[in-house]
Formats: C-alpha cells, structure tokens, sequence
C-alpha cells in the first residue's frame, strides 16, 4: 500500500484535462453541446447553501472556498477552458502527438472545425 498520494508514475494527462473533480468543479460530467462545454454536477449542494462538497470553483471560475495559505485558489475560468480544451481534444489524439507540443491556444481541428467555438456554462 502506498500512503502518500506523491507516487513516481505521473497521472496521465486525461486525469487532470477531462475530471471535473480534479479542476475542482467537483463531481459531475462536461460534455460539449452545441460547440459549449457543459457541466452538470452530480452531487446536491450541502444544506441550505448552494456549495457542493466537492467543489471548490464554479465553471466561471469563481473560488467558492477559503484556503488555509495566502494567495492559494481555485483555477479561474481562463484557466479551466485552456485545461478542458485540451482534454477535449485527448478523446481522439493520443498524448504523444505534435499537437500538444506546439501547442497554440487558437488551435483548431480541420476535421473539427465547430471545435473553435468552445464556451464553458453551467
Ligand atoms: C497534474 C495535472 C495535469 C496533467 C497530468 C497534465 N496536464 Fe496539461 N495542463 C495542466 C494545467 C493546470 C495546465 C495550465 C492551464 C493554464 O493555466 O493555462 C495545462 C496546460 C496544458 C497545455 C497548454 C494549454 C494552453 O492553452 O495553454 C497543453 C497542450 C497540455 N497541458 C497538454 C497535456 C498533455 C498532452 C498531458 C499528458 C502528456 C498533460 N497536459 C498532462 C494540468 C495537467
Ligand atoms: C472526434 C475526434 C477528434 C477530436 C475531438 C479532435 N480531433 Fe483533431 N483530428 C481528428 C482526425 C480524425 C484528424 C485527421 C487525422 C490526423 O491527422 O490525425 C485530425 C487532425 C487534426 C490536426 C491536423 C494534424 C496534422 O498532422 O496535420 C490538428 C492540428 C488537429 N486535429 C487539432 C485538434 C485540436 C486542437 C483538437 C481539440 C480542440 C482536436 N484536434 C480534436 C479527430 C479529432
């Protein structure tokens, strides 16, 4: 058993670029309707308050909770499109392939063209 959640294997990239829970969205599902990433949470907000446990940011990128360290937060909503775009991208191109080394924010997929148009909302 391994106690510690440092390990030498790095998580693959999917791990990180399409898990709503890693983001810190919490849990739930993103899906792409209509050339927008979608989340949907899947768990109910606690009590009488509109936080889900497992969420520390909503999809606009607004920190919902307090950290225990100065400057520390959840990502922003720049930050979450940059991330969820490439995981997009990951569910036909492998992680090896040059479109993630020279990567460039504007990319677009000439199979894919609609893919330009991502938009995160709830
Ligand atoms: C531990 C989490 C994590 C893992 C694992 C990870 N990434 Fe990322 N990746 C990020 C974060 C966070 C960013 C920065 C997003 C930002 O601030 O723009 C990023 C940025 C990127 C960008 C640049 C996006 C942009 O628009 O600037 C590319 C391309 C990318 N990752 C590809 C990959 C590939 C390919 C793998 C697997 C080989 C991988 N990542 C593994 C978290 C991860
Ligand atoms: C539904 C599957 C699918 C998704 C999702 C997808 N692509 Fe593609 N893409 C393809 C296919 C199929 C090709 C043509 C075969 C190839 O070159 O691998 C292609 C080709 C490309 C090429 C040309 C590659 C070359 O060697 O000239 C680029 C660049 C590209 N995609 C970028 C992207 C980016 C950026 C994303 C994410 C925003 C993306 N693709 C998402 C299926 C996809």
């Amino acid at each position: 058993m391994e106690p510690h959640s440092t390990q030498r294997r790095a998580r693959a990239c999917k791990d990180c670029h399409q898990d709503p829970k890693v983001l810190g969205l919490g849990f739930g599902k993103i899906t792409l309707r209509e050339g927008r990433l979608l989340f949907e949470p899947l768990e109910a907000p606690f009590g009488e308050t509109k936080i889900r446990l497992s969420q520390i940011v909503d999809p606009q990128g607004n920190t919902l909770v307090k950290f225990n360290r100065p400057n520390m937060r959840g990502f922003n909503r720049g930050e979450l499109e940059r991330v969820l775009k490439v995981g997009l991208c990951l569910n036909c191109h492998p992680p090896e392939h040059k479109i993630f080394l020279e990567w460039k924010g504007d990319f677009l997929c000439p199979q894919y063209p609609f893919l330009r148009s991502l938009f995160f909302s709830r």
